[in-house]
């Protein structure tokens, strides 16, 4: 069954172009629910552990070297059925191939430097999650009653 929740990434090209507050605007009116956001930058051995399971593609060291060359955003995303809802606001890996008015089709400038990354399964998306925040971070304490 899938769940609610979606981990994605704003990348280097994406903040350092100054989209970050248009792309997370298209996160809101999307639907999607802010849980958890970190403003940060990876180093080389932070961002191949984050990619490990590429480490033999051809296009790893360059994405490794891309994805700590400057902040990122990292957050977890809730809405019903988020992975797939996420994915398709996001539009396909490659920005050439991605739907018209997708984010990747809007600020994406090639297949490594694709302006957003996307969980691809609600298991990858509770991982991705957990590499970048600590229980407290994912399941706040809600202050509302
Ligand atoms: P992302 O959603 O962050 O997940 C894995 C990343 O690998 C993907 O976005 C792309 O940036 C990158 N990627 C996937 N396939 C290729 C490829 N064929 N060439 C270069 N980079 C790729």
């Amino acid at each position: 069954m899938a769940t609610n929740r979606t981990f994605t990434m704003i990348k280097p090209i994406a903040v350092s172009n100054g989209f970050s507050g248009a792309i997370l605007k298209m996160f809101h009116e999307a639907g999607f629910r802010l849980i958890s956001m970190k403003y940060l930058q990876m180093t080389p051995g932070q961002a191949g552990a984050f990619y490990e399971v590429h480490k033999d593609k051809p296009f790893y060291a360059s994405l490794v070297e891309f994805m700590s060359s400057g902040p990122i955003i990292a957050a977890i995303l809730e809405k019903e059925n988020a992975v797939e809802e996420f994915r398709k606001l996001i539009g396909a890996t490659d920005p050439s191939m991605a739907a018209p008015g997708t984010i990747r089709n809007l600020y994406g400038k090639n297949l490594t430097e694709n302006a957003v990354h996307g969980s691809d399964s609600d298991e990858n998306a509770e991982l991705e999650s957990s590499f970048f925040f600590s229980g407290i971070e994912q399941y706040p304490v809600d202050h509302s009653g």
